[in-house]
């Protein structure tokens, strides 16, 4: 199989485009925000960065350090060039998480980076890497696909993306994703995990005290868009918010 990875390479100024949409800026970022918790003071691993939305964030929030890895280096070429145009401190670095920095994060934020761990060994690895950057007690956050999502095509059309595909009753399952928010057509493969083997795979690596959650919408997003427009996403949420603690 060729990396899922490669995908991603020419897709950062997608990732910012999507990242203005209704969706991101009113539920997704707010939920993975607020799981997160307080990042002042803290050092913090945003691993599969992408075009670094997260990472600058991390840094505007107060993070004493906020490093996004990707291991696409169009991504990250594409992320140094918004900190150099709008300086924020955010790190980037192409490629694996450096064993220099083993054990020194306090946290690690993963946002749409298991949906593209195709198999068990990238999925092992993957752990792996998130528990070797924390220092022990450190958290991990990380969006995992919802092993219940909807794969009829239209369901999230509303929401700037389509998810579809017969399920192949594989773990991983996959399914394919449409980027459609504004002028996006981008048509991405993506993998759903089941919430045992994700489990299994975080147990092994270290991790400890995992716990699931879904979204919640803002209230400024209500009065933007009103309820019914956010209930079909809240009934069935195509992504889950999973923490675990390193031990
Ligand atoms: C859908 S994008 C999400 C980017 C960013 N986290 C965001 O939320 O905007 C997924 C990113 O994960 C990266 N990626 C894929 N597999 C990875 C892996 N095994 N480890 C780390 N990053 C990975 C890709 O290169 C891509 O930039």
């Amino acid at each position: 199989m060729t990396d899922p990875a490669a995908q991603f390479d020419q897709l950062g100024e997608v990732y910012d485009t999507f990242s203005d949409s209704p969706f991101r800026r009113h539920l997704e970022i707010p939920t993975v925000l607020g799981a997160l918790g307080d990042v002042a003071g803290q050092t913090v691993l945003d691993l599969g960065c992408g075009s670094g939305v997260y990472t600058r964030q991390l840094r505007r929030l107060g993070a004493a350090r906020a490093v996004g890895v990707d291991p696409m280096a169009g991504m990250i070429e594409h992320a140094r060039s918004i900190e150099a145009a709008v300086p924020v401190g955010a790190e980037y670095l192409a490629g694996q998480v450096p064993s220099e920095l083993d054990g020194t994060f306090d946290a690690v934020l993963a946002v749409y980076v298991l949906p593209y761990t195709a198999d068990r060994d990238l999925l092992a690895d993957f752990c792996r890497t998130a528990a070797r950057a924390l220092r022990p007690g450190g958290r991990l956050v990380t969006l995992p696909a919802n092993p219940g999502l909807r794969r009829d095509r239209g369901y999230y059309e509303r929401y700037g993306f389509r998810t579809y595909g017969d399920s192949a009753g594989t773990d991983p399952d996959p399914i394919t994703l449409d980027l459609c928010y504004a002028d996006l057509d981008e048509t991405i493969s993506a993998w759903v995990w089941s919430a045992a083997a994700l489990e299994d795979a975080l147990t092994a690596a270290g991790f400890t005290g995992i716990g699931w959650s879904g979204p919640a919408v803002t209230r400024r997003g209500v009065e933007a868009l009103g309820e019914e427009f956010w209930q079909p996403y809240l009934d069935c949420p195509h992504a889950m918010t999973v923490q675990a603690v390193r031990h």
